[in-house]
């Protein structure tokens, strides 16, 4: 409960952690899968606009879009949707919403206010049927890890979670952004099912998440960070915030800065309990939810009492 506090003061560190939680990480910094090292500057002191001033400069939202090898080879350009997303929408929304999946939601009633949000965006397999009340029941988009497309009890050609609204999977390619090695072994085999999906529905806008925008966002997440973050990709929530502040002129997230409501549940569609999945094992979470602590523009009060962060979209801020 300590940490919480001081992520809503926005000072955090790794000591504060169980030792369970310390080890973890350090063992994915020894490990070091993806290679990842950092080479820039670290800018530690930045806050509210400056940060987002940054993180504007910095990290540039890009999806797979069949140009480079080994994708040209395989005729992607002609699987990935005609419309890149940055065209998808012919303006930016004014206010977008974005769930995180925490157990801490429920209860929350927040549901009707999620709802009402130009744009909804939503991670994995978390369900909004018997959970509207607190998570509210529209979805515009929805950020998928590659296990969703490679486990098959996520069944992703037929759930209709995964229907009607705007995709975008990712998966983890070493740091250096080497396309062919990616191609020949992603964490989870994405690219076949990514395939089969296209070729099924060629209507559905669906994308994936350059692997280069991914890193563009740790390499951010740790320059603002004194002490060494786990070296694997920041979480599916990090990923949908920055992207949506991108398409969105205001930004509301929900309970990825975890309320006065905060358990061990890790999510709130699954009885399954685990600190890690709030405050951080593979990811990097905890570095990337003080960031987000440090340009929020919301009140203290709903911070504690909603979890819920504001963020300015990248196109209202003058840098
Ligand atoms: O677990 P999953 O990645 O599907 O959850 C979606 C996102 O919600 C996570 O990537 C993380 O950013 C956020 N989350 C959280 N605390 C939890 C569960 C999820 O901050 N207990």
């Amino acid at each position: 409960k300590s940490v919480i506090r001081k992520l809503w003061k926005g000072d955090v560190s790794a000591r504060m952690l169980s030792v369970h939680l310390q080890r973890a990480q350090k063992n994915y910094v020894n490990m070091n899968k993806h290679r990842a090292v950092y080479g820039g500057r670290r800018k530690t002191q930045l806050r509210g606009r400056e940060l987002l001033c940054e993180m504007k400069k910095q990290v540039h939202v890009r999806t797979l879009d069949g140009s480079e090898q080994p994708f040209s080879g395989l005729g992607w350009d002609r699987f990935v949707p005609t419309r890149p997303l940055e065209q998808l929408y012919q303006a930016q929304f004014s206010t977008c919403a974005v769930v995180a999946s925490a157990g801490a939601i429920l209860n929350s009633n927040l549901g009707k206010e999620i709802d009402s949000h130009d744009a909804v965006l939503r991670f994995n397999s978390a369900p909004t049927e018997g959970y509207e009340k607190d998570v509210g029941n529209k979805t515009t988009l929805r950020i998928i890890n590659s296990q969703i497309l490679a486990k098959p009890q996520h069944r992703f050609s037929t759930s209709s979670l995964y229907k009607d609204v705007v995709l975008l999977a990712w998966d983890p390619a070493p740091y250096t952004v080497n396309l062919h090695k990616w191609y020949q072994s992603p964490d989870y085999d994405l690219f076949r099912p990514y395939v089969e999906h296209r070729q099924r529905r060629p209507a559905q806008p669906f994308y994936i998440l350059h692997p280069a925008f991914l890193w563009q966002m740790w390499d951010v997440i740790q320059g603002h960070t004194q002490e060494e973050i786990q070296p694997n990709p920041p979480s599916s929530g990090f990923i949908g915030i920055v992207l949506m502040l991108s398409l969105c002129e205001e930004v509301h997230v929900y309970e990825y800065i975890p309320s006065v409501r905060q358990t061990d549940l890790c999510h709130y569609h699954e009885r399954y309990y685990d600190i890690a999945c709030t405050l951080g094992a593979y990811h990097p979470l905890l570095y990337e939810k003080m960031l987000i602590q440090h340009m929020n523009i919301g009140s203290e009060r709903d911070l504690k009492m909603n979890g819920k962060v504001t963020l300015s979209g990248f196109s209202t801020v003058n840098c």
